[in-house]
């Protein structure tokens, strides 16, 4: 994606959240059982899921790899002399921050993008016992969707990437591994059979799907055991 049509791209991502009055509420609701204090997002593009906090004595932090993270996040956050969001950044797979420090991780349609297993283990891993993931993956529908769309319009572009990702995921499926070489695309769908397979691994629960779920973005409330080695 071209710079210009990135930031276009976070800008119209904050103004549908900052716009929608449902949307704080809906995600408060989904840590309505949680004492808040740390927030983090995860591949957090202009940041607008941290919004819900902002009135709150909360520290919240926006990580991204892209090279621009924080541009359009500060200058979007800028009226808010509420809490300030702390940008960092960072890989999904590589975490800056010690171990069980945020009460809730956010990962709004990042994932795709990442090494899974290794993105959601970083996850876990800074997520305290009991604390809460709230999970949004592309499904095959996702890819699917763009594909046919791509094919209406004659958009051979979107249908080729569409292509390359479901491959990528079908094998992803297959192997039970992420393939990450060069022929293959780096990105990938996700079915909520492997999500759990992968949770499992990690210690970490679905609780339920969120209302933003749909069918070809499914949103997920995730929690992290007390202690995985109880008996
Ligand atoms: C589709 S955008 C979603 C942005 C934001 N979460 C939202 O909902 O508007 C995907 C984001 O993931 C980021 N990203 C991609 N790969 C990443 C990685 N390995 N680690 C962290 N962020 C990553 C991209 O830079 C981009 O900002």
């Amino acid at each position: 994606m071209a710079m210009n049509e990135y930031d276009e791209y976070l800008r119209t991502e904050w103004e549908s959240f900052s716009g929608d009055s449902t949307r704080s509420g809906k995600t408060l609701a989904e840590i309505s059982d949680l004492d808040v204090a740390r927030v983090l997002d995860v591949g957090c593009g202009a940041g607008q899921e941290l919004l819900p906090f902002v009135n709150d004595p909360c520290t919240l932090v926006g990580v991204d790899v892209a090279p621009t993270v924080g541009v359009v996040g500060r200058q979007v956050f800028a009226h808010m002399r509420n809490t300030p969001v702390i940008f960092v950044r960072a890989a999904a797979e590589a975490l800056p921050f010690t171990a069980d420090c945020f009460d809730v991780v956010i990962c709004r349609l990042s994932l795709p993008y990442t090494h899974n297993a290794k993105a959601l283990a970083e996850m876990a891993r800074v997520t305290r016992p009991e604390g809460i993931l709230l999970l949004k993956i592309h499904h095959l529908r996702f890819y699917l969707d763009k594909f046919w769309k791509g094919l209406r319009a004659g958009d051979y572009l979107s249908m080729i990437h569409a292509s390359r990702v479901m491959v990528a995921g079908a094998l992803y499926h297959c192997l039970g591994t992420q393939i990450r070489v060069q022929l293959i695309s780096s990105e990938t769908f996700l079915s909520e059979w492997l999500l759990r397979r992968e949770l499992t691994k990690l210690g970490l629960t679905i609780r339920r799907e969120t209302p933003d779920s749909n069918p070809l973005t499914p949103s997920f409330n995730i929690v992290k055991e007390r202690c995985r080695y109880l008996i």
